[in-house]
Parts: C-alpha cells; structure tokens; sequence
C-alpha cells in the first residue's frame, strides 16, 4: 500500500506541465486493436491505467513498446481474444476491448470491468449498442461472451450521452458493414481525439464531437498514429490548486478550450486567472466569492472536476451549493475534509458548503481517484502534515503527482507501507 505525505501551507509557484489525457489514452490503447499492424500514440500519460491496460495487449498477443510517453502497439500476431477475470477487473476502460476485439475478430470473453467506486456503473447501453449492431451477448456469471458473424451498420440511440458507450460503438462499427449513426452521442473532447486515431487508421467518421457520429464501415484498417490530448480533468486539478496555494504558478500544455466550465466558474469566483493560448497562469487571492455548481455532459462543469473544486469551496466567503448529476456515489472525499477542518454537508448526490474554513492537517484515506486528488489539494492548503492513505487510486489516473508538485515547491512524499 502506498501512502502520500503532505506538508501543507506553502506557497506553489512555476510550472506544471500536463500530460495527455488519461480518459483518450485508456481507450486509445485498446482501439489500437483494430488496426492490422503497427500503431504510434504519443504524449501518452504515466498512470498506472496505461500500464494494466498494456497488460491486456500482452496477454492478447500484441507486441508493445514504450519508451517515455511513445507507446508502439503491433498487433500482427493478435491471437488471443480471452480476457480473464483479474485483468479485466484491473480497471474500468477494459471494457474498451470489448468493441475493439468484438470489431476486429468479431469474438471476446472478457469479465465485468473494475474502476472507481463512484455509483453503479452499469453498461447497457454499450450491450444494447452491440446488439443493434449484430453481436450476440451472453453472460455467465460475472463473464460477457460477445460474438457476431457479421456486424451491420444501424442506427443506434443512446439513451444517455455515455461517454464510454460512445466510444465502444465507434470501435464496433468502424469495421462493419455499411452506416452507423450513433445519435445523442457524447460530445468529450477525447471522443474526437480516438475518432482522429480511427481514421488515421483508415476508418470513416463523421461528426465526433457533435451529437450525431456516421460511422462507415471499411472492410480493413492499417496502422494508425495520434498525440492524445492534454489531460483537461488533471490541468483542472491544478488550476484549483493554484486558486488555493498559488503565486503564478502556471499549468502549460493545455487547451483552455476544453477548460471553459471551469475558468468561468473560476472567474465568477473572482479569482486572479489569466487565461493564454496554451496555458492559464493562476494565483490565490483572499476573497473568493461563493458559487453554485451543477455537474453536467462536456461542455457542462465536469463531474471529475467536482471533486477537486469541492475543496475550493471550502475556501470561499459564504455558503456554495454544488450538485453532482452523472455519479449517484461521488461525495466519499467529504468526511476527509470534514475531518480537516471544512464544513460540508451531503444530502444524497448534493453538498453546501460554508467557508471560509481553515484546513488543518490529518490522517485521511483516498476512496477514488478524484477524491484522492482533493484530499492532495487540501493537504497542500493545510496547515501541518496530511496523509494519505490508498494512493494507488490517485496514481491512476495523475502522472507523476509528487514530481510535478515537488517542482513548484510542494513538500509531498510517496512512501510504500
Ligand atoms: N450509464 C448507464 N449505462 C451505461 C453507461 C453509462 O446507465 O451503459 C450511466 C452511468 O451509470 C453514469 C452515466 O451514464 O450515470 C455516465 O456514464 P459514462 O458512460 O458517460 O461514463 P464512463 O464512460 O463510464 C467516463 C470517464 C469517467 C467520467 C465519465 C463522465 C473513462 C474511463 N471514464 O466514464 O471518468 O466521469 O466518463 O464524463 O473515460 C474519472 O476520470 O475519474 C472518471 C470517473
């Protein structure tokens, strides 16, 4: 088990650079399957959802190499189409291999993927999909058998705009035979960056990014190449950190675009923010003005970001309401502040907030991954020593936490216990 050691209450000035998107990564990886050949991804995070999710390929038969953020995957030799039960439970974006091995070989075995504890998580609409398309699905027990002779393009209507959904459908029909529309598809930045990697590969897709995908089916795919995005929830993360801690520090490699929600948000709170081509420079300032916050689909406030402005809240003069729409299970970071000195009430998936508190450091535990990043804002803002337990949740999904933090002047330490 690893454990983080904060000493709080100081002042954070530089730059962090982001890395890309852990969201695009985890499904570009498995798209990667589709292609005959070799594939290139870079700027590709060091989370540990990279490292389970190339677990998969190697066990799948592919050859993969990595080196820093290049990641090469070969699936010449593709033979397997068996995920078992551990590595599927590894994380949540297995589940990107059931359309990716289901399009591609037309066959997989794969168990009920794992991920945050954050609500009930269904995939429903991903089975429904699939089986518009063609596929016959069975389980036994925790086990999805997926297979099609043939997969035809339909319309499909997504009952709800998954992000996770939108994607798998994308993988399933790129190699179908003739059109599918996915209508009320969800409109995430990341889903036009795997829609680039798909066509890079050959396939034809219109409309990523808008409410309506076409996808046309091609009877083959080569070798595809992409950049993934920058991480919009992690450069999110450490702009609220500059808005508790910060003298200018400055989150680069961004695309203030993908940031809109929330740099609004942050200026209605009057916080001191400047926003440029490709990076936003932030400092604290000592009267920030309570909000409202509703989660919502991109381009809404973002549900991963609730977590970490949770802890902002807890610094601003006056009471804030905050609601959470997508996730029924996403408060489990509140009790830890609470702990530390916040004043935060839960009522089912809403909280109000009454600040300013002073946080004081303490012993807390990361129930996800987002709320494990609160718990990192909050014991930066601290004052004295926060720790942290379960931190394997955060390494998830940050890359390189205690080296990018350490850079700007925090006192952070991960240690194995
Ligand atoms: N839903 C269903 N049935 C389905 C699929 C989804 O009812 O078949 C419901 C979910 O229960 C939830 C809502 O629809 O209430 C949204 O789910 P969605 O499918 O959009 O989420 P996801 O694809 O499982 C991704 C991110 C999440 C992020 C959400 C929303 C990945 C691996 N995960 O999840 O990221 O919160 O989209 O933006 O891409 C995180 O990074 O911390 C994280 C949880």
């Amino acid at each position: 088990m690893k454990q983080m050691i904060i000493e709080g209450n100081k002042t954070l000035t530089g730059e962090i650079l982001i890395g890309g998107a852990k969201n695009s990564a985890v499904a570009l990886i498995p798209a990667s399957i589709l292609a005959d050949g070799k594939s290139i991804l870079d700027n590709v995070p060091n989370i540990s959802d990279r490292d389970a999710l190339i677990d998969i390929l190697e066990i799948l038969n592919c050859d993969v190499t990595l080196d820093k953020d290049h990641l090469e995957i070969d699936t010449t030799n593709l033979k397997n189409t068996v995920i078992d039960e551990e590595h599927s439970r590894k994380l949540r974006a297995s589940y990107y291999f059931m359309g990716a091995l289901l399009g591609k070989e037309k066959y997989v075995e794969i168990y009920i993927p794992g991920g945050c504890n954050i609500g009930a998580r269904p995939i429903d609409i991903h089975i429904e999909g699939f089986k518009a398309l063609g596929a016959e699905v069975k389980t036994e027990g925790n086990k999805y058998i997926l297979k099609a002779d043939k997969l035809r393009g339909t319309d499909i209507y997504l009952r709800f705009q998954s992000v996770g959904a939108t994607i798998n459908l994308m993988f399933a029909s790129v190699l179908a035979e003739g059109k599918t529309v996915i209508h009320n598809a969800a409109k995430e930045a990341e889903i036009e960056n795997i829609a680039d990697y798909l066509i890079s590969m050959g396939a034809k897709i219109e409309g990523a990014g808008t409410d309506d995908i076409t996808i046309y089916g091609v009877e083959k795919l080569h070798g595809g190449k992409i950049t993934v995005i920058p991480d919009r929830i992690e450069a999110g993360t450490y702009i609220i950190l500059g808005a508790l801690v910060g003298k200018n520090l400055c989150i680069k490699n961004i695309i203030p675009k993908h940031l809109e929600a929330l740099t609004s948000k942050l200026k209605d709170m009057a916080s001191d923010i400047t926003i440029n081509k490709d990076n936003i420079v932030i400092s604290k300032v000592d009267n920030l003005k309570p909000t409202n916050i509703k989660t919502l689909v991109y381009p809404g406030f973002p549900t991963d970001i609730g977590q970490p402005m949770a802890v902002l809240l807890t610094q601003a003069n006056g009471t804030s309401l905050f609601e959470e729409t997508i996730w029924e299970n996403r408060m489990g970071h509140v009790p830890s502040l609470n702990k530390m000195g916040a004043n935060i009430t839960v009522k089912g998936m809403s909280s109000m907030t009454i600040g300013p508190s002073k946080l004081h450091g303490c012993e807390v535990v990361a129930t996800d991954l987002r709320g494990g990043a609160s718990l990192v804002l909050a014991g930066l803002t601290a004052t004295g020593t926060t720790i942290i337990n379960d931190v394997e949740h955060i390494l998830r999904g940050y890359e390189d936490i205690d080296i990018k933090l350490k850079n700007v002047g925090a006192k952070i330490e991960i240690r194995e216990i």
